[in-house]
């Protein structure tokens, strides 16, 4: 069942429970227009059906929440990266996931502390996808402090506390470079 399809018999059931709650009965189309109504239940149930009626409203308004809470749980597990979360290459680099939505898109922060490379030692933008254990991310160096008219891709695999890469660094004046990095994550 599809969660649009859920959603909708989570809806029809609160809808029905609200009904029971104030004595009435869900009408159907073998009612005629003369069918009883139970007056004197609904009549005499009035004052108590009105508190359980809201009491039943955020019932079903915390078990959507929940569901949602669920839904976002579930997705974000299928991406297989934590966020927040913390992480150091062989390199010594860092990189800082701060935050992920239901699709996978995350953003964070890289510190390149890697030996032979420019632009070292401050926090630049980082931003990227994760998807079934795929991982892609990329980090433009440019920040506040420096402009290394540069940009690296790293591709690779999310597996559990490890991310394994390969990346393309790429720029202005020089062949692309190419080479490996692994990701640890730290607590
Ligand atoms: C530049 O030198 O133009 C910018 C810094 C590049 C740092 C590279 S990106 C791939 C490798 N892994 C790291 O953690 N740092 C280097």
């Amino acid at each position: 069942m599809r969660i649009s399809q859920q959603l909708q018999v989570g809806t029809a059931n609160c809808v029905e429970s609200r009904l029971s709650a104030t004595g009435e009965k869900a009408r159907s189309s073998l009612d005629g227009p003369l069918s009883p109504r139970p007056h004197a239940v609904s009549i005499g149930l009035h004052l108590g059906a009105h508190s359980s009626r809201e009491g039943i409203a955020m019932i079903c308004r915390l078990v959507a929440g929940l569901f949602l809470l669920v839904v976002a749980n579930v997705s974000a597990f299928a991406q297989g990266l934590p966020a927040p979360s913390y992480w150091k290459n062989q390199r010594g680099s860092e990189m800082k996931i701060s935050a992920i939505d239901v699709r996978g898109n995350f953003v964070g922060a890289y510190i390149n502390h890697a030996a032979g490379f420019q632009c070292q030692n401050t926090p630049y933008d980082l931003r990227g996808r994760a998807f079934r254990g795929h991982i892609v991310f990329v980090v433009v160096w440019t920040n506040s402090v420096a402009d290394c008219k540069s940009k690296t891709v790293w591709r690779g695999r999310v597996i559990g506390p490890t991310i394994l890469t390969r990346w393309v660094l790429t720029g202005a004046g020089f062949k692309p470079l190419r080479g490996t990095d692994i990701f640890y994550q730290q607590p």
